[in-house]
């Protein structure tokens, strides 16, 4: 039977006139209304759109050569050499742990190590593939594991140190490299936060043995829904790409043995529905990956402009220390800042609501430290788990933290409009 050509249709330059006109036209795409700041906010132009209309009208909707373009770039920049896409953040974490088991590396009932302040799908996808997380406290000054803290933790059932890249800012993971040389240990790093954060040259995502990374709408860079796994290992590549695709042998059999690949059982079975291992359905869509491979081109300049607005409100806070705990960039390493992250000090004159009041009447959106400390959430208060100390610091995060956005979408009126709350709110005390 003769093969049909496909048919490619292209994106013609009056086409390309028409979404750029729209796209510069609307307001939406670009600016929060004037006084509204978001946490964060999808930052597209015509681009995105133009890719993502490529893929719908080549009715590349499924996983296909997108999500594989998306793939090649994102190891390229991280670091790996490969990269899984896949359709979150908390999936990603779920697909990595799901692939240490399956590979023999982790074996259920195993413990991981994680920061007690962090997301909430750090810890779920630990107790759902069947290991115990072990909370340990965080650092006052980064909010990422307390390096202290880790060695301490580490008891005869430990086998993964999952440190969180939180907010962007580095965990130390030459020490957290040390650590688990010297225990054995296998490293994964939840870098969902930390888009194109680095130490010296080196991105975060490309120390551990595997990393993850969410393309949420919030996030530095974003697909809307998204995620993204990391390893140099060839056997955790290929065990991550059967996952994620119901537990499907690999496409090179699915290709080239389609009716000889069989076992003892299955002999001249359509090696496309031979299921090798429990699997999930957690792929990326080639419309996707569309918006993917066009945001990943504009990561660097993003995070430039986060640390620019950042530095204004550093500048703005800095007469309020005596109050605050601000974030700092330690020396040597590059801080993707996917929030402004500040902690109240416990003997403020004023507590938390008052602040999070004044700024939300402001229209300045704010958030705690994500879970706060996670133990104390009803989804893992009753969960299998070991914590490490009383998690003084987690608990101080919990009860004393905020953050507020400093996205690139924010113009010089947006954040004069937050410097200046910043500092209403702080005069009076
Ligand atoms: C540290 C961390 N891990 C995992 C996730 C989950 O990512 P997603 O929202 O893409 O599922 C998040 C969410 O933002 C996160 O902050």
């Amino acid at each position: 039977m003769k093969k049909q050509a496909q048919k490619s249709v292209k994106i013609t330059p009056a086409l390309r006139a028409l979404i750029k006109k729209a796209v510069t036209e609307s307001d939406w795409l670009h600016h929060p209304e004037p006084g509204r700041v978001n946490n964060g906010w999808p930052m597209f132009d015509e681009k995105e759109v133009l890719n993502a209309l490529d893929a719908l009208l080549n009715v590349r909707i499924s996983q296909g050569v997108k999500v594989q373009l998306f793939e090649e770039m994102a190891a390229k920049y991280v670091g790996t050499k490969y990269a899984v896409a896949c359709n979150s953040g908390s999936s990603a974490n779920l697909l990595a742990l799901t692939a240490l088991i399956a590979s023999g590396k982790v074996k259920r009932g195993d413990e991981v190590i994680i920061p007690a302040t962090t997301f909430a799908t750090v810890a779920s996808p630990i107790v759902q593939a069947g290991l115990i997380p072990v909370y340990v406290d965080v650092d006052q000054n980064s909010w990422n594991l307390d390096i202290k803290e880790v060695e301490k933790a580490i008891g005869p059932k430990t086998r993964v140190l999952m440190p969180v890249h939180t907010f962007g800012n580095p965990v130390d993971m030459p020490a957290i490299m040390k650590i688990a040389k010297k225990h054995k240990l296998i490293v994964l790093e939840d870098c969902c936060e930390a888009h194109g954060a680095a130490i010296g040259k080196k991105k975060v995502g490309s120390f551990g043995d595997i990393s993850t990374l969410s393309f949420f709408v919030a996030h530095n860079i974003t697909t809307g829904e998204g995620g993204m796994i990391f390893t140099n290992d060839k056997k955790l590549d290929e065990l991550l790409r059967s996952l994620r695709e119901f537990g499907r042998v690999s496409n090179d059999v699915m290709k080239n043995e389609r009716f000889t690949h069989g076992d003892k059982v299955l002999k001249g079975f359509d090696a496309r529905y031979i299921f090798l291992r429990l699997g999930y359905n957690m792929r990326m869509t080639d419309i996707t990956a569309s918006l993917g491979i066009e945001q990943i081109k504009k990561l660097d300049s993003f995070n430039k402009q986060r640390i620019r607005n950042v530095e204004a409100y550093l500048k703005a806070l800095a007469p309020y220390e005596k109050f605050l705990i601000l974030p700092t960039i330690r020396k040597g390493t590059f801080h993707s800042f996917y929030g402004f992250p500040f902690l109240i000090k416990k003997d403020a004159p004023f507590s938390r609501m008052d602040f999070v009041k004044f700024l939300e009447a402001r229209g300045i959106e704010t958030r705690p430290f994500f879970g706060g400390c996670l133990p104390d959430q009803p989804a893992f208060r009753d969960e299998p788990k070991r914590v490490v100390g009383n998690l003084p610091v987690a608990r101080w995060t919990r009860d004393w933290s905020i953050f507020v956005g400093c996205h690139p979408a924010l113009t010089a009126d947006h954040i004069k409009h937050v410097t200046k709350a910043f500092k209403e709110f702080l005069s009076q005390y």
